[in-house]
């Protein structure tokens, strides 16, 4: 029987489970859906319990497909949704409520009010995080607060905090890790000494006690109990899911750039092996540790990128599916001086304008709709430009190409309008489950599949390079109308 790699990849709308063969390629996946839960407005929980079982039932579900028994399976790689906070109970395994997802603001406030005291700067300077209600601190900090006797008790050892990936493992295993990626996005956690961080404990009022150890990101973590999947499968690879995709898109040099594109979009950068401050509100972050090395990454969030095209269906009703919007965009040379920000929640990196709104200017009595679902291809793509300028001018690296994935990565004409207004070719592997792919080379390496990441270079291939079609004077042009339409969508909410 060949060899396989298990990658799980836990994402914010649904548990995948996808199987690599020895030679990178995928065999087979599964999927199934994540219910969210709005308590309130602005407050997003998943239930643990349903976390795991999805992604078990997945794992079990592709290895069935598959044909494939739990004994050729060499290793267990994961990815996962990163910020999210789980505490659960050490004795019972029990959650002690539900985990407080990434896009929860519920501690908004109480972050403001830190930020008011002047945290800021010593928390963006130990972290590399902006101080913000999206990592994991001030969610873990909430439960500590509101649930009966928890921080006593995380105190005496008895509860277990962790990430996404932690309660995974910890379901998996019984043992209670998480990776430095992960780690690094908890905001408990120094970029520069690679441990969790005194100081950073004080201030949220977090018991060391209640912390999972920091592991690398590939190599032996642990052991997946024989009574799950058949047989008992080693974990040799953990990831934070932007990180797992930046190494699935082969950015392993200093200067390479990936985007996923799916309801939002995540760009991120090598910057090599030491960390660099963001002088532009960009995210300073780890990408793996390897052997005790880490590679540091940039990363700017846009918030809405697919969603923007799901706006177009659901909002404003113009087409029945989103894929329709590519077909309705390509009727049309250009957008007709229609220029839409998608500034739904506010603006992300490099803005982080949380009371800029949506915005759509330039309509005269000629606009039709397929300028409207143009303008919106365009909007995705500039924001894209915006992040990556701000990543360029902060690593003083310039960007030669963009590596793209993601749903969003499907759309020919998005890609093509991407490569114009960056004017660098966008390219668009073979593989774009590179969230997976990479999830699966850190366990492939940590178990030594791969002997090194040498040996992970055929896994990835240019399906198709997006070369810029526009000239620098229409692109400066299209980019100065862009900047004025998104300071004209700014603090709108305020106003
Ligand atoms: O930081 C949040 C991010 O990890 C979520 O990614 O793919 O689950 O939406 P995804």
């Amino acid at each position: 029987m060949p060899d396989y790699i298990l990658a799980l990849d836990q994402g914010t709308t649904s548990s995948r489970a996808v199987l690599f063969d020895a030679d990178g390629k995928v065999a087979g996946s599964a999927q199934h859906a994540i219910r969210q839960i709005f308590p309130q407005p602005g407050w997003v929980e998943h239930n643990p319990a349903e976390l795991w079982h999805s992604q078990l039932t997945a794992a079990r579900e592709v290895l069935q497909q598959c044909g494939v028994p739990a004994s050729a399976v060499r290793a267990i790689g994961l990815a996962n949704q990163r910020e999210t906070t789980i505490l659960w109970d050490r004795a019972t395994g029990q959650p002690m409520m539900n985990a407080i997802v990434w896009q929860d603001r519920r501690t908004a406030a109480y972050c403001d009010n830190l930020r008011r005291d002047g945290y800021g700067a010593m928390i963006g300077e130990k972290t590399g995080l902006v101080l913000d209600a999206y990592f994991s601190a001030s969610k873990l900090k909430w439960m500590l607060d509101q649930l009966p006797g928890a921080r006593q008790r995380a105190t005496r050892g008895e509860l277990a905090f962790g990430t996404v990936d932690s309660w995974l493992v910890y379901k998996l295993s019984g043992a209670h890790v998480t990776d430095a990626s992960n780690a690094s996005r908890t905001m408990l956690f120094n970029i520069h000494t690679g441990r969790w961080d005194d100081e950073l404990l004080a201030l949220f009022d977090i018991p060391a006690a209640v912390l999972p150890a920091i592991v690398d990101s590939s190599g032996h973590i642990a052991t997946a109990a024989a009574d799950l999947l058949g047989h008992a499968i080693p974990i040799t690879g953990i990831a934070g899911d932007q990180q797992a995709a930046t190494f699935g898109q082969a950015c392993l040099q200093p200067g390479s750039a990936k985007n996923t594109i799916g309801t939002g979009s995540f760009l991120l950068m090598n910057v090599g092996e030491a960390p660099v401050a963001s002088a532009n509100q960009l995210l300073s972050t780890v990408g793996w540790r390897l052997g005790g090395r880490t590679t540091h990454l940039l990363e700017g969030s846009v918030f809405m990128a697919g969603a923007t095209l799901q706006w177009l269906r659901d909002g404003l009703g113009i087409v029945n599916e989103v894929s329709q919007i590519e077909q309705l965009a390509g009727t049309v040379a250009d957008a007709d001086g229609v220029v839409l920000v998608p500034a739904f929640s506010g603006l992300g990196a490099p803005h982080w304008d949380p009371y800029a709104r949506g915005t759509i200017l330039g309509l005269h009595r000629g606009s039709t709709r397929q300028h409207i679902a143009r303008a919106a291809l365009d909007g995705i793509a500039y924001q894209t430009v915006d992040v990556l300028r701000a990543i360029e001018a902060d690593s003083g690296v310039p960007l030669r190409e963009l590596r793209v994935d993601g749903g969003g990565a499907k759309s020919d004409l998005l890609l093509q309008l991407m490569a114009d207004a960056l004017g660098i070719p966008v390219l668009r592997p073979v593989n774009i489950e590179t969230t997976a792919l990479g999830a699966a080379q850190l366990a492939g390496l940590g178990v030594g599949l791969w002997s090194d990441i040498a040996a992970l270079k055929h896994h990835w291939q240019v399906e198709r390079c997006f070369e810029p079609a526009i000239c620098d004077d229409r692109r400066t042009w299209a980019l100065t109308r862009w900047h004025d339409a998104v300071s004209r969508s700014s603090a709108w909410a305020t106003v």
